[in-house]
């Protein structure tokens, strides 16, 4: 079954789950992953981004679209292009919380965004039970996720719910990706903050080949990778999950 979670309140067991927070957090984890960064942390909180923080890592994120203070990054996917370190931390308001939430729930959870759209469809070939995750926006539906969960959505074949196919409707609506983004009102926040040009940067469609994959990670973390098997390391002892238990 295709089905859609509105917000990460819906987030619900599946094979696979498949995590959308276009305007911005997973566009900027897939350009942060594709530059050159070989794991994004995503803390539930910026708390638990701050006690993350450690030499080659780079602490990243928003509160109401702007960087906290102490922050070396905000959350502009152009922010990411060039590595500052070999780990990202990232802590942003939806999209952080909502992976943390599906690696909780899903067997496999992806990252998804317009950036990487025909990378992800590819890597759902043959998959039958798919929850598409809209992070949202402060626990309510943001149209600009439902409109990437429809563009996915209509490209899985098999049964869907009324989710999906309201999505699918979403994304039929609007003939290109910028106009859906523009037509949000979180396009309307960033453009507040003078962040209008994000919305360019997180509308490039399929321009990036990477399918980040998430797991949970200690406390409140999701660790995201282009490799998902460098997270076994049964063999090293060095695993980034070993290290996130010993972070403090
Ligand atoms: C979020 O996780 O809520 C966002 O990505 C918001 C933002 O980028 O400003």
């Amino acid at each position: 079954m295709i089905d859609v979670a509105s917000t990460r309140a819906e987030v619900r067991p599946a094979a696979v789950a498949v995590v959308v927070d276009v305007l911005r957090a997973t566009s900027s984890i897939v350009q942060a992953l594709s530059s050159g960064y070989e794991r994004v942390l995503c803390a539930a909180s910026i708390e638990r981004a701050r006690e993350l923080r450690a030499p080659g890592r780079v602490l990243a994120g928003e509160r109401r679209c702007v960087p906290p203070p102490d922050f070396d990054l905000g959350n502009s996917p152009g922010g990411f292009e060039r590595p500052r370190g070999s780990e990202l931390i990232l802590a942003t308001t939806n999209g952080a919380p909502a992976l943390v939430a599906a690696t909780e729930s899903a067997e496999r959870v992806l990252v998804a965004a317009l950036l990487n759209l025909d990378a992800v469809t590819a890597a759902l070939a043959g998959e039958e039970d798919v929850l598409l995750v809209c992070a949202g926006t402060d626990g309510r539906l943001a149209l600009e996720d439902v409109y990437v969960a429809g563009r996915l959505a209509l490209r899985l074949p098999g049964p869907r719910t009324d989710a999906a196919r309201a999505a699918e409707c979403v994304a039929a609506h609007y003939p290109s990706p910028i106009e859906a983004l523009r037509d949000s009102a979180d396009a309307r926040a960033l453009a507040a903050v003078g962040l209008q040009d994000d919305l360019l940067a997180c509308a490039r469609e399929s321009v990036i080949d990477a399918v980040p994959e998430a797991v949970s990670g200690a406390a409140g973390v999701a660790v995201v990778t282009e490799n998902p098997e460098t997270l076994t390391y049964a063999n090293a002892g060095r695993s980034p999950l070993n290290t996130l238990a010993s972070d403090p």
